[in-house]
């Protein structure tokens, strides 16, 4: 089993090294790798993914990520910036698609913005399309209107576009996972505006048809975005495309009260996958050994069940995290009065601690 290590920027390094530490902590058998990504890879390399890292990344059965980007790579030129090392391996590997849980651990009920009854128990998984929509879609650029509103005035523009196989693949991807969970998916989608999204609305409801079993409901984005904040717990699994599943992953993450918390996997055909935590590389906490390293690991565990394999190990450190947890141990992001403040260090200690205390 052959693992790439792509820590990345900011508290990348940070959390990939706590991760790394519980997967060495169980007794199975990896090949690690580690190559640089994103800005600092920029640094060394003069490209936020160089050739020798994309190729240590198609070679590998999975990739552990951690994040990029710093705002002192702002001004480079956008092929060039450290966002692009992850579209890039998303474009490169297939990485179409994208699994966002979001699980309101019953221990940080607290931590959420919204009242504890509407997300204590909370579950729900957002499958987002990951390698077209917008991101991807061509052509864009900028150039000259040549009608609209003001013909004659510099104008940029991005294209939205779906083939049918790329939503058929992505629906198919949903409705299993509905089906081995709570058996309800929710499509969302504007098809009351835009073209693309009434086809992908149009072919969600074909793919059902191999899917009885399954309860399948339509939602607008804007009216999801309310119901998540309303009655999140009605959902179970979200299927969408990649630009609303970028904006309703990160309210769905909220929910639970610390993004910090949330893993993620991007699996391509063969289900190789990049398992990355939810969050950024919050450039204004990196070095100072606080960040929680919990998504991090988390996403590691998301790695062994989906792509290696092992899903007893994968279970193994989901349940050590729920023991430091309940232990009290906080980092920043989770903390409050009465809880017992731990770095991210320790925090990775206290995992390997309860893993081993597992027998
Ligand atoms: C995410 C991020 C990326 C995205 C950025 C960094 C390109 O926001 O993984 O959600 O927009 O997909
Ligand atoms: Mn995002």
């Amino acid at each position: 089993m052959k693992i790439a290590v792509l820590p990345g920027d900011g508290i990348g390094t940070e959390i990939v090294a706590e991760a790394v530490k519980v997967l060495k902590a169980l007794d199975l058998r990896f090949e690690l790798e580690s190559a640089p990504v994103g800005g600092a890879a920029y640094d060394v390399a003069g490209h936020p993914l160089p050739e020798a890292t994309l190729k240590l990344a198609t070679g590998a059965d999975a990739i552990l990520f951690g994040a990029v980007g710093d705002w002192k790579y702002d001004t480079l030129d956008r092929p060039l910036r450290p966002e692009q090392a992850i579209l890039g391996l998303r474009k490169h590997l297939g990485l179409f698609a994208n699994f966002r849980p979001a699980i309101c651990y019953p221990q940080l009920t607290h931590a959420s913005s919204l009242k504890p009854e509407l997300v204590a128990g909370l579950d729900i998984l957002i499958v987002r399309e990951l390698t077209g929509d917008i991101y991807f879609g061509q052509p864009r650029g900028r150039r000259t209107a040549v009608d609209g509103h003001f013909p004659g005035a510099e104008e940029a523009f991005d294209t939205m576009r779906y083939s049918k196989p790329e939503i058929e693949r992505i629906a198919h991807v949903a409705f299993q996972a509905a089906r081995k969970r709570g058996g309800k998916l929710t499509s969302v989608d504007k098809a009351n505006v835009l073209e693309t999204f009434q086809f992908w609305k149009d072919t969600v409801t074909e793919v059902h048809a191999q899917y009885p079993d399954v309860k399948l409901d339509h939602l607008y984005v804007d009216n999801a975005a309310m119901q998540l904040v309303k009655a999140p717990k009605a959902f179970d699994v979200i299927v969408t495309g990649n630009m609303f599943g970028d904006i309703l992953s990160d309210e769905a993450a909220m929910l639970t009260g610390s993004i910090g918390m949330l893993p993620s996997a991007s699996l391509n055909a063969k289900n190789q996958g990049l398992y990355e935590p939810s969050h950024g590389s919050a450039p204004d906490i990196a070095g100072k050994g606080v960040a929680n390293p919990l998504a991090t690991i988390l996403s590691a565990a998301m790695m062994l069940r989906y792509s290696l394999n092992q899903a007893e190990a994968a279970a193994r450190i989901e349940r050590a995290v729920d023991t430091v947890l309940s232990q009290g141990l906080r980092t920043g992001d989770i903390w409050r009065e009465g809880d017992t403040r731990v770095g991210t260090v320790a925090m990775g200690d206290a995992v390997v601690a309860a893993l081993s205390a597992q027998g």
